[in-house]
């Protein structure tokens, strides 16, 4: 990754360069995968539900069904020693969140940029992935996306120092779009799980410390809402604990600086601290719940990747309930993972229901809950393939009512894909509102279809839509008087 990072900081530069020379009309098209980078980014970024990832068997994971209890204070947790957030009632209060992972290397290969977001109906954007250093710092992972690439309107003859890049970009956004809100996810599966980066600054009071400070550093300089910590996932109680600690800190940063900071009538901001939450019982036993559902604003829970590659049966990976008549096809649920962290103490209306924009494929099989062999080519990793590239020709989509699933597949090629179609996805988004749970989020926007086809339009229509006062409204934050970028600290006049 290093490596790749320094191949495309060369690129960038020498393109930065070039660019200098003969400014384009158009930004993008500044074609980087034609320089054969289109495997900037991480190849499995994909935040997943099981801690076996790539290896045979997942936990098991047979919760019982536990009817759903009126949200409790956190139980038999240390006292927070932060302000519990205001527990918010659906409809009559903040609303349903709508939230979207944006990856930094989506606009490589995938060119997917910012101007394509749709920000008018989304609550949260999610940029990841930032990553940390040994000693807790978090850092950008691509600053020539994050902070450089220079997009159309974007001027090459600015004096000072300057903000460009993505994150520009989510601004201007925001500027436009004011319930828009814009948060650093840090970790993911690559540096969370894979390089296990939280481990060693988590467990000091040091390390959090630091982690915390520099996430308020990375808000104030780039004009963040707030954090989204990735954390997949804490192996034992005590990084369970260690993740609380860690949030606290955060909590307790970010709210210091905000007592700082004034708008023009006297308004602070609230700035937003929320994690991506696993779906299998042998991780979140590991969390203390209730009592980091008190520090965060909400919870995305990863309700996806409950079926793939690593299992014997070809399964639903994104399915809502168990499947009696085929068991096999339903190695986890979510209505048994949300009834789980209810009875921890967890708000229903704080779990926000992760879905997928993407499908998993399952080759030389008879169907759903019958054995395989292969997964197959996809998008942009073997097995894996965008929503919108679904279904593939030849393929029909089927709807598994009993599991609140839907998938395709192709008899003559004998392969399944399991993912939502725009139908299941809307009946998410009922589902969602008839469990009072807190919205819904994407990972990632890049696989979604654009216009009529798009499960984010979907889902937000069903959820009420942007206007209907039933999402989440929040102002999001637009004054950073500490940003080392003068543009940032000005707002971008010019834009
Ligand atoms: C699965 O496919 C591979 C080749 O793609 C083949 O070598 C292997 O025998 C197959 N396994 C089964 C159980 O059919």
């Amino acid at each position: 990754m290093h490596f790749i990072n320094f191949l495309l900081f060369c690129l960038s530069y020498v393109l930065t360069v070039l660019e200098t020379l003969h400014p384009s009309e158009d930004p993008f098209s500044i074609d980087v995968s034609k320089a054969g980078l289109t495997q900037g980014g991480p190849p499995a970024s994909t935040p997943r539900a099981s801690s076996t990832f790539g290896s045979p068997g997942p936990p098991t994971h047979q919760t019982p069904l536990i009817p759903l209890t009126p949200a409790k204070d956190s139980i038999g947790t240390p006292k927070d020693p932060i302000l519990p957030r205001p527990t918010t009632v659906m409809g009559g209060g903040e609303g349903y969140r709508t939230v979207a992972y944006f990856v930094n290397w989506g606009i490589y290969g995938r060119k997917y940029f910012p101007h394509t977001v749709p920000a008018d109906k989304l609550t949260h954007v999610l940029y990841s992935f930032g990553d940390n250093r040994e000693d807790g710092e978090v850092i950008l992972t691509d600053q020539w996306s994050d902070i450089q690439i220079h997009y159309e309107g974007d001027s090459w003859n600015d004096q000072g120092n300057n903000l460009y890049g993505n994150l520009k970009q989510l601004y201007l956004l925001k500027k436009k779009n004011r319930n828009l809100k814009v948060l650093l996810s840090i970790g993911g599966w690559t540096y969370a799980h894979e390089q296990k980066h939280f481990d060693t600054p988590a467990s000091t009071p040091q390390g959090r410390k630091k982690f915390a400070d520099s996430c308020v550093q990375l808000i104030k300089d780039l004009g963040f809402d707030g954090i989204d910590i990735d954390w997949e996932y804490p192996r034992d109680q005590d990084q369970g604990h260690q993740l609380l600690l860690l949030l606290q800190a955060i909590r307790s940063a970010m709210d210091a600086y905000a007592s700082k900071l004034e708008g023009e009538t006297g308004t602070k901001p609230q700035f937003v601290l929320t994690i991506a939450a696993p779906a299998g019982a042998d991780n979140y036993n590991n969390i203390p719940l209730g009592a980091i559902a008190q520090v965060l604003d909400f919870i995305n829970l990863m309700a996806y990747d409950y079926s793939g590659s690593w299992d014997k049966a070809a399964g639903h990976q994104a399915n809502l309930f168990p499947s009696t008549s085929v068991p096999a096809c339903t190695p986890f649920n979510s209505q048994s993972v949300i009834d789980a962290y209810v009875s921890k103490g967890v708000p229903a209306n704080k779990i926000v229901l992760g879905m997928p924009l993407y499908g998993r494929a399952f080759t030389n099989t008879d169907g759903i809950g019958k054995s395989y062999n292969g997964s197959g080519p996809g998008s942009w990793e073997n097995g894996v393939w965008d929503f919108k590239a679904l279904p593939q020709p030849g393929a029909q989509e089927y709807s598994d009512e009993e599991s609140g699933a839907s998938y395709s597949y192709d008899q003559n090629t004998r392969t399944l894909v399991s993912y939502d179609t725009l139908d299941m996805a809307k009946k998410k988004a009922k589902w969602i509102k008839q469990k009072g749970l807190g919205g819904a989020m994407w990972w990632e926007l890049s696989g979604d279809r654009q216009g009529e086809g798009s499960i984010v339009n979907g889902v937000v229509a069903e959820l009420g839509g942007p206007s209907s006062g039933r999402l989440e409204h929040h102002a999001n934050w637009l004054i950073y008087p500490d940003s080392q970028y003068d543009n940032l600290r000005k707002g971008f006049p010019n834009n």
